[in-house]
């Protein structure tokens, strides 16, 4: 069986969602309000992070994702007690934590690559960890060099075996002076989860400083631990003897937010966006507003909205925090699909995140992908034959066809393509959407779409 509709009907049926295709009659501006919870790219770590205290930890505005089902039961199988609490809240307690099975890792694990992070956490309290091979969104070859050199380097043996690999720490684990050589966000946390229990002082320079890292170490400090982020992409963390739980309420989810916003500018629409704040979404906001979207920052959340108007095309290069996300490109491009003249947005943190525009282009819409690094500065995909730099002619008018989803923001932005589309449109796999985004048939009901559910 094809392993992406496997894929799909995993994430999918693990939030109850019972259907792969949606039928969606496009041209119907979404309108309404919905309501954030917390982010994903947040909440699985603090999830992992729950490991290493010695007293229970309390997670709020947990969203029911995907993710966060295939976090728990990786927990589960590790000896983590996971129950819940008042609404939307997780209880973790990590007192019985033990070694797990790699078959039963790998059974949990799904395509997600949170395994990797469970490492550090693993390591101290057990002494060894094991991973599967890892999946995660097909966006390119997302390697975990980064993770194992870190590891490594607090002193963790790593061996390769057939099934995936064994880690061990003989000798405890040690303060490290730890480069990244692109501050990737997993490997950042990486170095988090291990150092706040590692003996000794930790320096990383090269860090990654989204602001879901930052909440992580908020957690972590919350939990006992001494860490300080400098200006320059250097975190320094002096590693304790212990640590307890925590009790937090999970930074909202941006990349959601973004991804609604995008939806509303994209079908003329008006959706309050509830949750959302200004301060961790500036850069996109900038971008909207050049586009020629209109939004109101409110005290409990923001307003996204078509003012009227033509839209305009733009320039973007997606970069590490502070820079312009990548999860935020995909769902934008359906609204510069409708921006009069030439858009150019040039991915520079994934080498293969375009593979949903086929569809685009497939519905209308006018869009080139190039090897080169288009844009402005040159990025570490040129030269190397990666067509990672979009062109979009606008404006189009997209009409339907039946698309298929190819990963999680990729799938959101067909989702858009269609609502945006003139005539029916049937997207399957929708299963995938389910990985970061919660409820989101209820909230296209919500905002008035005009769809039907097929199993
Ligand atoms: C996180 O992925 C997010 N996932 C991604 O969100 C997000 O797009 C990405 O950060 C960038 O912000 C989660 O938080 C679960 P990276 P992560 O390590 O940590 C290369 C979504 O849709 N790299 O910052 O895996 C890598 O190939 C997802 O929500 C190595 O070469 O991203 C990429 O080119 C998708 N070796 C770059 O670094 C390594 O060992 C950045 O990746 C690790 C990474």
């Amino acid at each position: 069986m094809n392993t992406l509709v496997d894929d799909a009907k995993q994430h999918g049926s693990a939030v109850g969602l019972s259907v792969d295709r949606i039928t969606i009659n496009g041209g119907k501006p979404l309108q309404g309000r919905i309501e954030l919870k917390g982010a994903k790219n947040l909440v699985t770590k603090a999830m992992v992070a729950a490991i290493l205290g010695d007293t229970p930890s309390v997670l709020k505005d947990v969203p029911n994702i995907s993710d966060v089902r295939i976090v728990r039961g990786l927990l589960e199988v590790h000896g983590v007690t996971v129950t819940e609490g008042e609404e939307d809240e997780l209880i973790l307690d990590p007192s019985a934590v033990e070694t797990a099975h790699m078959a039963d890792i790998d059974a949990h694990a799904g395509s997600s690559r949170i395994p990797i992070l469970f490492c550090g956490p693993l390591l101290h309290r057990l002494g060894e960890a094991f991973i599967p091979d890892l999946g995660g969104c097909r966006i390119g070859d997302r390697p975990i060099d980064y993770h194992l050199e870190v590891l490594r380097n607090f002193g963790a043996i790593v061996e390769k075996l057939p099934s995936g690999i064994r880690m061990s720490a003989p000798n405890g684990l040690h303060g490290a002076k730890v480069s990244l050589p692109y501050p990737s966000v997993g490997a950042t946390e990486q170095v988090l989860l291990t150092a706040v229990l590692a003996d000794g002082i930790t320096e990383l320079s090269g860090a990654a400083i989204e602001p879901e890292i930052m909440d992580l170490v908020n957690i972590l400090q919350k939990m006992g631990a001494i860490i300080t982020v400098d200006t320059d992409r250097v975190i320094r963390i002096e590693g304790v003897d212990k640590l307890d739980g925590y009790t937090h309420r999970a930074l909202f989810d941006r990349n959601e937010a973004a991804s609604w916003a995008a939806a509303a500018l994209a079908t003329e629409g008006d959706v309050f966006v509830g949750g959302a704040r200004q301060a961790e979404m500036l850069t996109f906001l900038n971008v909207y507003r050049k586009v020629g979207g209109a939004f109101e920052i409110h005290e409990d959340g923001i307003r996204f909205y078509h003012p009227g108007g033509e839209l305009k095309p733009v320039i973007i290069e997606t970069d590490v925090h502070p820079g312009f996300m990548t999860d935020w490109q995909q769902p934008l491009v359906v609204a510069l699909t409708k921006a009069k003249g030439v858009s150019i947005v040039h991915e520079t943190v994934y080498e293969q995140r375009f593979g949903f525009v086929d569809a685009l282009v497939e519905m209308g819409a006018s869009i080139d992908v190039h090897k080169e690094c288009l844009g402005g500065r040159p990025c570490r995909f040129g030269q190397r034959n990666f067509q990672h730099s979009a062109v979009i002619s606008g404006p189009t008018q997209l009409h339907g066809a039946d698309i298929e989803v190819p990963d999680l923001r990729g799938g959101f932005s067909h989702l858009i393509a269609a609502l945006t589309a003139e005539g029916r449109s049937t997207v399957s796999n929708v299963g995938i959407i389910a990985r970061g985004y919660e409820n989101f048939i209820t909230k296209l009901e919500l905002l008035g779409a005009d769809f039907e559910l097929e199993g």
